[in-house]
């Protein structure tokens, strides 16, 4: 059954220099306990599209559309309504790690409070599933660490008290935008073996937001490639990470080491410094050209790219909008890019 379903959701945002158009039309749905990933380059549009699902946005910015969770569009909600699911039932870990814990206060009480707001435990309760929440995120000596404060922590295990607080009053949906950006790489790895484990644990659904395909192919069941604000291609994670579809995911990738190839010896999930990147820049949003936004950095584009290509199915499970045929497109991993 579908926990989330987005339809046709739309993010402006009005600013002096005039509307910018953050995501577009973008749709997907998620079952109950599955991931998805949304994975595009800087401004693509990943972190407004979850505050436009967490109704988080900026005053200046507007979502339409449909954002169906538990048969309710959220969108519709009031303010109180969306403070009641948020952190509760709908959680998120933020991209900027030092948003999410509070430096003056210990993790102890951070953690309890979240529990005696939502759940309205008491304080002695409270601490008990705090520190069971800690144990479930590997967290040793779980009883004494929760006088201590956030500096005390090591990076790693700083993100996994964030961890531990979205996951606290079992959320059935976490978004994780970047979860790991800040970690260093191994640290990298445990976090995302660790999101895995949790997601079994306790059922929930996950949205993971990051840069790196490998990242969402190691940990999502589907992927959605945003560029510009739009999805340039979507389906199982897998098998867009292996054989991609798109000109842009194909750059995306050739911009990345792979588990498959650098690092098959690593035996990690995929996870690695950026090794080139795609040649020019994402549009400007604010005056987005007609036809395929990606036109100006494609190696693959034609005549036909200034109209704007739909998001169609091409395979089974699988969405991408590209005027191109997938085997007329530039094999980015042969020698000298040549076409299949
Ligand atoms: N309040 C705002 N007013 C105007 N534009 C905004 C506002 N907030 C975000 N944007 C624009 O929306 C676009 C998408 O931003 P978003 O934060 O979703 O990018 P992102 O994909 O998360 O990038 P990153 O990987 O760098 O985090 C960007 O071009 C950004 O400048
Ligand atoms: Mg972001």
């Amino acid at each position: 059954m579908n926990l989330l379903a987005v339809s046709k959701l739309n993010v402006r945002f009005q600013t002096p220099e005039g509307e910018v158009a953050a995501v577009s039309d973008l749709s997907f749905t998620l079952a109950s306990g599955a991931s998805i990933g949304i994975v595009g380059e800087s401004g693509s549009g990943k972190t407004q599209t979850a505050y436009a699902l967490m109704g988080l946005l900026a005053k200046n910015g507007r979502a339409s559309g449909e954002v169906i969770y538990d048969s309710v569009n959220l969108l519709t909600l009031s303010e109180a309504e969306l403070n009641r699911r948020r952190g509760a039932e709908i959680a998120m870990i933020y991209q900027d790690p030092m948003t999410s814990l509070n430096p003056y206060l210990t993790v102890g009480d951070q953690l309890t409070e979240v529990l005696q707001f939502h759940k309205a435990m008491d304080k002695r309760a409270a601490f008990a599933e705090s520190v069971r929440m800690l144990d479930a995120v590997r967290i040793a000596d779980a009883t004494k660490r929760m006088s201590l404060y956030p500096h005390e922590f090591s990076g790693g295990m700083r993100q996994r008290v964030v961890i531990a607080m979205a996951l606290l009053c079992r959320p059935k949906l976490l978004i994780a935008d970047e979860p790991t950006t800040a970690l260093d790489v191994t640290v990298q790895a445990q976090i995302l073996a660790l999101l895995q484990d949790l997601r079994r644990e306790f059922s929930t659904s996950i949205i993971l937001i990051t840069h790196d395909l490998g990242v969402v192919a190691g940990v999502c069941d589907s992927v959605l490639v945003m560029y510009a604000g739009r999805v340039m291609e979507y389906g199982d994670a897998q098998n867009v990470f292996h054989d991609a579809a798109h000109p842009y995911t194909r750059g995306l990738l050739h911009a990345v080491p792979r588990l498959d190839r650098a690092h098959a010896d690593a035996g990690a999930i995929a996870v690695g410094s950026r090794l080139n990147t795609i040649p020019g820049n994402p549009p400007n949003l604010l005056a987005l050209p007609s036809g395929c936004p990606f036109v100006p950095r494609c190696i693959d584009r034609s005549s036909a790219c200034l109209t704007t290509p739909k998001l169609e199915d091409f395979a089974q499970g699988r969405q991408r909008a590209c005027h191109r045929l997938v085997n007329e497109l530039t094999d980015l991993d042969a020698p000298h890019g040549t076409t299949k």
